[in-house]
């Protein structure tokens, strides 16, 4: 290999008898510098588009080998073909799947996100992959969006929390996180092109701030660009969020890599910061002609037009300095482990992220004064479960993020493993296959038959468990479109209603990555909100309904009543899904519980709310001092006292609200969180930071963050709606 190196244009660079690019022991910078010198301008553009579905080159010339990209945010997904979109077939390909990202943000455990991300990195490491496409950050804007439980909720600062700790955990396998999909991307319908209207607050109070902390905290290596348009120009080569934000602001050094496809125009690639071109098709977007890489954007008409002296070479230099410094952080990284995968430590921490992330929403006492949650063993003679979600495998379907998992237990699985004989199962209705472009058509009279049979099972029932919710079928929790309907599918409200009618003990869980509609809701006892959980979930899940998890999950969004309360459908059509070709984010910055604490509007749930099987008591909020000068910091100090008779953890919540302020502001905004767990009748006192960075909005005249003087509230909650108690203080610049 070296004769072939010298051959090459420039003088070799040895260092201890090793070429310097190739010398671990130099700097990343110095290597890559080096590399840079010995590359021709053809082996330099041809970096930064495909060789293959999931590919992208290197230098073979020098020895530089190219990088290898997988999806996706919940696990290493099956190997695909080379160059289609069919799946390898591989025997040794299947994971951990490990619960949807909206799961592990209702957790509100960071400790656990780290867990997440080192697992995951883990598993990709050990498939031999460079690029981990994953987290998605984009943020919950309406419950119909297709991909939201891909993603962390609809406040800005848990999304930022929630996804630097999965980031560093990928990257400390030597694998690259891929935060995504940047930006704007909040939903599914016409996302190849539909032109997002935002101001500049709302962009960076509520959109950038988690893309922001995992570039500037989580240093995430690589960064995707959406597909939709912002402002009038495609996401994935974008000047104000590229080269201004991103590359300008943030100072990121990695690489901004397309959605598939998602590139539209060369001089635009090149010139607005996009780094890695990956595509749908052989020439990127249009067809499948034979080896047609060199058709994609970056590819020879990027080389014609530097030639043609319209790109300047110090954009061709960064771009592949940029390309280069992935790969010597990747796939040339000598000092990775060798990873590992779907092994019991995988397993564990699937494990405790789903029981750490379901959501108790009612247990009320109606039968003998007790709540029908946890159900004890033994209580009952005849439980019937009932739904499609207690033996369907979720984690088939829903898009990109689809995997073969190693082990799928089921929640049927789980509860006859407790429960044994106790348990009989009508399926309630059915969901049909999972596919990406169109729903199952199942005919009526299927659709009457499992009705009418888990009416008669009910009614010789002593328990009712009700598994239900969405599931990753085209136009519910799954990429490329979005729900059509706020409703539950396949009839589940008549057969919820049909079952409550004739029993009244029932369970109800919801399995999704949105809200719902819930118009049984008052004759409903006990809720749980789970979501997708992975291999383990059913264990997980039924480790929670007999009590031998004490639930601890808070709302990573809110849940409406109806539709219409939700922001981005009060202002009609051209707000959401947008006119098909421009979509106005109206609400500007009131998003989520900004939104319905602003217009008085009072949700189902609340964003940051779930009960327990315990009790737990607060006090008063203590605070340092009465006034806050900027550069300094005060302090707020809660107490949280477990009064109840198990142990459990609650997730204290802060929030800030600006009393008085020259622009409109939400009434408040979550600015920390902390969990604590706690024995019965332990107390534990939680103390909280304030500093100015917390009191800011952004302005958009004069482009920066401003906190201005006045009086300043401070909100500790258990949820956002339930405030516990407030203290004020004044903020003097
Ligand atoms: C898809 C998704 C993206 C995924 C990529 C590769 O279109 O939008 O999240 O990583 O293509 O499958």
């Amino acid at each position: 290999m070296i004769q072939t190196i010298l051959s090459g244009k420039s003088k070799p660079i040895i260092v201890g008898g090793v070429l310097a690019y190739l010398n671990d022991n130099l700097p990343i910078e110095e290597r890559v510098k080096d590399a840079l010198s010995r590359m021709t301008l053809e082996e330099k553009t041809r970096l930064s588009y495909a060789d293959g579905r999931f590919s992208t080159p290197g230098c073979a010339r020098l020895g530089i080998p190219g990088l290898m990209y997988s999806d996706g945010p919940h696990g290493v997904r099956a190997e695909i073909c080379w160059n289609s979109w069919d799946y390898a077939g591989w025997t040794n390909d299947s994971c951990t799947a490990f619960p949807a990202l909206t799961c592990l943000a209702s957790t509100w455990n960071p400790v656990l996100s780290k867990s997440y991300g080192v697992a995951i990195g883990e598993e990709a490491l050990f498939r031999n992959k460079s690029v981990l496409l994953g987290p998605g950050v984009n943020i919950y804007r309406t419950p119909l969006n297709g991909r939201n439980f891909e993603y962390l909720g609809e406040d800005p600062y848990l999304a930022a929390r929630m996804c630097v700790p999965y980031i560093q955990g990928v990257q400390e396998n030597g694998v690259a996180a891929c935060v995504k999909h940047y930006a704007l991307n909040n939903q599914e319908l016409w996302r190849n092109h539909i032109d997002v209207q935002v101001s500049d607050r709302a962009l960076y109070e509520i959109y950038l701030p988690a893309f922001k902390a995992a570039v500037m905290e989580g240093k995430t290596w690589t960064i995707m660009g959406a597909y939709n348009k912002v402002r009038g120009t495609h996401a994935a080569h974008n000047k104000l969020l590229n080269n201004d934000i991103l590359k300008g602001e943030w100072g990121f050094d990695g690489c901004v890599v397309t959605d598939w496809g998602a590139a539209h125009d060369t001089y635009e690639a090149a010139m607005y910061g996009l780094d890695l071109e990956l595509g749908t098709y052989t020439n990127g977007l249009t067809s499948n002609s034979d080896l047609g890489y060199n058709d994609y954007y970056l590819g020879d008409a990027y080389l014609r037009m530097i030639k043609d002296g319209k790109i300047p070479m110090e954009v061709v230099e960064e771009k592949a300095a940029r390309v280069l410094r992935l790969i010597f952080r990747t796939s040339m990284n000598r000092n990775k482990g060798f990873g590992a995968m779907a092994n019991e430590n995988h397993e564990e921490t699937a494990y405790r992220i789903a029981t750490e992330g379901i959501v108790l929403l009612k247990n009320e006492s109606r039968f003998d004064k007790k709540p029908l949650l946890p159900i004890q063993k033994g209580a009952y003679k005849r439980i019937l479960v009932v739904g499609d979600n207690a033996i369907r495998n979720l984690m088939m379907g829903g898009g990109s993020s689809e995997l073969k998992p190693k082990k799928v237990i089921t929640p049927l699985d789980a509860l006859k493993e407790e429960f044994g004989d106790c348990i009989t199962f009508s399926q309630g209705y059915v969901a049909g296959r999972p596919m990406f472009d169109r729903a199952d058509v199942i005919p009526q009279s299927v659709i009457d038959s499992l009705y009418s049979a888990a009416i008669e099972e009910a009614k010789q029932a002593d328990l009712v468990i009700f598994l239900g919710g969405l599931n990753k079928n085209y136009q519910q929790d799954c990429e490329g479109d979005d729900r059509k309907t706020f409703e539950l599918p396949f009839e589940q409200n008549r057969l919820i209603k049909g079952i409550l009618d004739v029993n009244q003990k029932m369970v109800l869980v919801l399995t999704s990555g949105n809200a719902v509609d819930m118009p049984w809701i008052e004759k409903v006892p006990s809720l749980i909100q789970s979501w997708y959980l992975g291999s383990i979930g059913g264990k997980a899940l039924a480790d929670v309904l007999i009590g031998e998890i004490n639930p601890s999950g808070k709302l990573p969004f809110s849940y409406p009543v109806r539709l219409e309360d939700c922001p981005a459908h009060f202002y009609g059509e051209i707000s959401y899904p947008g006119d098909s070709i421009r979509q106005e984010y109206k609400e500007d910055i009131l998003v989520g519980y900004r939104w319905y604490d602003t217009k008085k509007i009072k949700p189902l749930f609340p964003f940051g709310y779930g009960l327990s099987y315990t009790e737990f008591q607060y006090g008063k909020p203590v605070v340092s001092a009465t006034e806050l000068k900027a550069g300094e910091s005060l302090e707020v100090k809660v107490t949280v006292k477990n009064t109840g008779k198990v142990a459990g953890k609650e997730i204290v919540q802060l929030y800030i609200g600006d009393e008085k302020c020259s622009v409109l502001r939400p009434v408040k905004e979550l600015k920390d969180f902390y969990k604590v767990e706690l024995q019965p009748g332990e107390e534990q006192e939680v103390a909280f930071t304030v500093e100015r960075d917390d009191l800011t909005f952004f302005d958009d005249e004069r482009h920066e963050w401003i906190a201005e003087p006045g009086r300043f509230k401070i909100y500790i909650g258990r949820s956002s709606e339930d405030i516990e108690g407030t203290a004020t203080f004044m903020y003097c610049d």
